[in-house]
């Protein structure tokens, strides 16, 4: 795998090159008369995971949405690393349901190594396969593998950008325990080779996993943002305490 943890070391965040801090100031998010997000301040840096962490439709997709650069605020500004639009190619994304090519698993990877300005060279397609688990699956029809087998596809389609920071929706959703684990391991491998990851959950238990720092949504608000540690030992509101505590926040 890429190892970026040295790249990011020396260039810091805030660096020519990178595009974290991604930094939201005053983000509102509206679809017609309906208020998705509001008042949205939060500053995502170099660094281990950041989850957004929140009960169903409190806006988690919507703030990654965002976050990505795939829908634009309705008011306030998001910078990446002071500017406003992302560098191209700097980022990739994982979506709960992936959507494969109708063709084989080596082609897939090959198709996101020519979308990255990337030679598909077979070495590199068998070893971004080995990353996920897939070893020797280059021949098999994309679309017959396994849901879980075809999130980690996604996700060496993904790696296949080399990209400085992964969002990932929800990653685990649909996946059995055993399935939901591989991808667990792959994403926390990709976070210390130095990816920034980005992801959402409702799962508590992912989160105290993969998170290093949580950003805990409800009703479309900001509730709470912390070191993952404090969070679920100490949660500082009462949204977040009912929630880590297994309670439903509506
Ligand atoms: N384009 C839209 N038009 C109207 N309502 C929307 C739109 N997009 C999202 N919503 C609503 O905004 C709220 C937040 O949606 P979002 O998908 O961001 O939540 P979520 O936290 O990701 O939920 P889940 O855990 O179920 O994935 C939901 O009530 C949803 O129905
Ligand atoms: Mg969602």
């Amino acid at each position: 795998m890429l190892d970026r943890t040295a790249h990011n070391v020396a260039i810091g965040a805030g660096v020519v090159g990178s595009d974290l801090p991604i930094r939201l100031t005053g983000v509102d998010y509206r679809a017609g008369t309906v208020s998705i997000l509001c008042g949205i301040d939060l500053e995502i840096s170099a660094g281990l995971p950041t989850v957004l962490l929140g009960p169903n439709g409190s806006g988690k997709t919507t703030l990654l949405k965002l976050v990505m650069g795939l829908i634009a605020p309705t008011a306030g500004t998001i910078t990446y690393n002071g500017r406003e639009r992302p560098t191209p190619g700097s980022r990739a994304f994982v979506f709960q349901k992936p959507m494969m090519l109708r063709r084989s698993v080596a082609a897939n990877v090959a198709y996101a190594l020519k979308a990255a300005g990337r030679r598909p060279d077979r070495l590199e397609i068998a070893r971004l396969l080995a990353e996920v688990g897939l070893a020797g699956m280059e021949d098999r029809p994309a679309r017959k593998l396994s849901g879980g087998e075809q999130q980690r596809l996604a996700l060496a389609r993904a790696l296949a950008r080399e990209p400085e920071v992964l969002f990932l929706d929800e990653p685990t959703a649909s996946l059995d325990p055993a399935s939901t684990k591989a991808v667990e391991d792959i994403v926390a491998r990709v976070a210390r080779s130095g990816v920034k990851i980005v992801m959402t959950t409702h799962d508590l238990g992912q989160a105290r996993r993969l998170a290093s720092e949580v950003v805990f949504l409800a009703k479309g608000r900001l509730i709470e943002r912390a070191p993952a540690e404090a969070f679920f030992t100490q949660p500082a509101t009462d949204e977040a305490r009912r929630f880590v505590a297994g309670e439903l926040v509506l």
